[in-house]
């Protein structure tokens, strides 16, 4: 006889990327100093800590200008709300926001946020035995026998609390109801965290969280030469724009905060219009670079006009499976999938790619498909290589074709990028006679799609350069140099790893 468990609770404990950890870091130390801080920080009249939450009119997100922990927050929430708990997808957005600083000997009651939706706290400061947040076994009523809730062990029926340790960058998200309480800062340092409560969304307004992505520029490859640095103009961006009513004025968009009304909101599924929502910048500068002075790759930076409302538009449509063979690893160790978009002429993003590789590699080029992809990975089980199969992306080797990937991620879920190979047996960059013949002959070497992760790659592929993932940069190369998704770190958990693909060809 065996018995089932029932009742759950969620818990979601993340770590950002150490850049944004560092980013958010500087503004709050900066912010501590600040006068708002004086104005706003008062200890607590109940507990030791000393808060803004007694400044109901203070916003914390606000005076430190914490866009990306805003814009973090809320994509962790929709990820919690949709994939942790399953409920459909709904607008968040942030119903209160505060500092905690907890000086040496400071602690915290037991205690819920009751009315909200979701709590979290993020950690800024967090000295070595500055006290976890506990949350004890919320089943109230099994502790009338003690036996029931006796360890502080993982035993998931016995356990009595579970108290998570704070780090500098760390989220630990829950329901609001859930009680927890923060024991003693038994270090020498004061211990910095941010609360925020969340709630449903009020009114029509869009939110598309953060402004940060603006603010990443391009990051040098290593290794990398810059060759005819030069300007590509845009006409069909001003086409595109006349030619579709309601379309926004670029210059007054940009000047707009990125709070404003008037798009729909991602989670409500509305339509939009692909050249709109894809609009380019216009006097965009281009550079060749060279990964290892051999692959001659073309990075556009900065491209997008609206990187956020992209990537929370396209980040809560729907994928379907792209690959998914009898006995492959798809939907077990990860989620390979792709959402197609039909484009229609004047197209601002493919008129940019072929001009840049008019004048890059001096090849006229249109594009091989009416469509773009999206490409939606997830991981489910923990990664097995440092990137996917390698291949090249050469079907008829008579036409010459160019690979164009336009990364879509968030600044703070930007890791890995695009790899460049050698294929050892033929010691070639490029789709060779070599590869095509061990293509037959070793099933390990094809691009199959039974598995993302490549198997024996270090007998067959020499990593030769990477180009990193920035929002909104758009990456051409010629299609027969060896390529795939560069994975350097496990992430892309919560949320998909997101690059739109097309190809042009002569
Ligand atoms: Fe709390
Ligand atoms: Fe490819």
């Amino acid at each position: 006889m065996s018995a089932d468990h029932y009742f759950a609770v969620p818990l979601l404990v993340r770590d950002v990327e150490p850049a944004v950890r560092d980013a958010i870091r500087a503004k709050v130390s900066a912010y501590l100093n600040s006068e708002a801080a004086r104005r706003d920080i008062a200890p607590s009249p109940e507990e030791s800590v000393a808060t803004s939450y007694y400044h109901p009119d203070a916003s914390i997100l606000e005076d430190a200008g914490l866009d990306e922990l805003e814009a973090l927050v809320l994509r962790s929430a929709q990820s919690f709300l949709e994939q942790t708990l399953k409920l459909p997808p709904r607008r968040i957005e942030v119903e209160r926001a505060w500092i905690n600083v907890f000086e040496p000997g400071a602690q915290e009651a037991q205690h819920s946020h009751d009315g909200s939706l979701l709590s979290c706290s993020y950690y800024v400061e967090a000295p070595e035995n500055c006290g976890c947040i506990v949350f004890p076994d919320p089943i109230g009523a099994r502790r009338s026998y003690r036996q029931f809730t006796k360890t502080a062990g993982p035993d998931l029926l016995t356990r009595q609390d579970i108290a998570v340790a704070p780090e500098p960058g760390r989220l630990v998200m829950f329901e609001s109801w859930f009680p927890h309480a923060v024991q003693c800062n038994k270090s020498d340092k004061p211990r910095v965290s941010i609360a925020i409560n969340l709630r449903e969304a009020q009114g029509p307004a869009a939110a598309v969280p953060g402004r940060a992505a603006e603010k990443v520029r391009g990051a040098d490859i290593p290794g990398a030469h810059v060759a005819a640095p030069g300007t590509v103009q845009d006409p069909a961006t001003s086409e595109a724009r006349a030619a579709a009513p309601g379309n926004r004025d670029a210059s007054s968009a940009a000047r707009e905060p990125a709070r404003s009304a008037g798009t729909p909101a991602p989670s409500a599924g509305k339509p939009f219009l692909f050249n709109e929502l894809f609009e380019v910048r216009k006097n965009i500068g281009l550079d060749l670079n060279a990964v290892q002075d051999t692959i001659p790759t073309v990075v556009i930076d900065n491209l997008l006009q609206h990187p956020e409302r992209v990537r929370e538009v396209i980040g809560s449509t729907p994928a379907t499976n792209w690959k998914h063979e009898q006995g492959g690893r798809n939907f077990v160790d990860y989620y390979d999938c792709r959402l197609r978009f039909p484009i229609r002429h004047p197209n601002s993003l493919v008129s940019l790619a072929q001009q840049a590789i008019a004048k890059v590699y001096g090849i006229n080029t249109r594009p091989a498909d009416a469509s773009v992809d999206v490409n939606w990975f997830m991981q489910i089980n923990a990664r097995r290589a440092d990137f996917a199969v390698p291949h090249s992306d050469i079907s008829e080797p008579a036409r010459r074709s160019f690979t164009c990937i336009l990364y879509l991620n968030a600044p703070e879920e930007c890791s890995g990028g695009t790899a460049f190979f050698r294929f050892k047996p033929s010691n070639s960059l490029t789709f060779d006679e070599g590869y095509a013949r061990a293509v037959k002959e070793d099933s390990r070497v094809a691009e199959t799609g039974l598995d993302y992760w490549p198997e024996a790659s270090r007998e067959h592929w020499k990593l030769a350069g990477t180009i990193d993932m920035v929002p909104g940069r758009l990456l051409i190369f010629p299609s027969e140099y060896f390529h795939s998704a560069h994975h350097p770190v496990d992430s892309f958990y919560a949320f998909p790893r997101l690059t739109l693909a097309f190809w042009m060809v002569n």
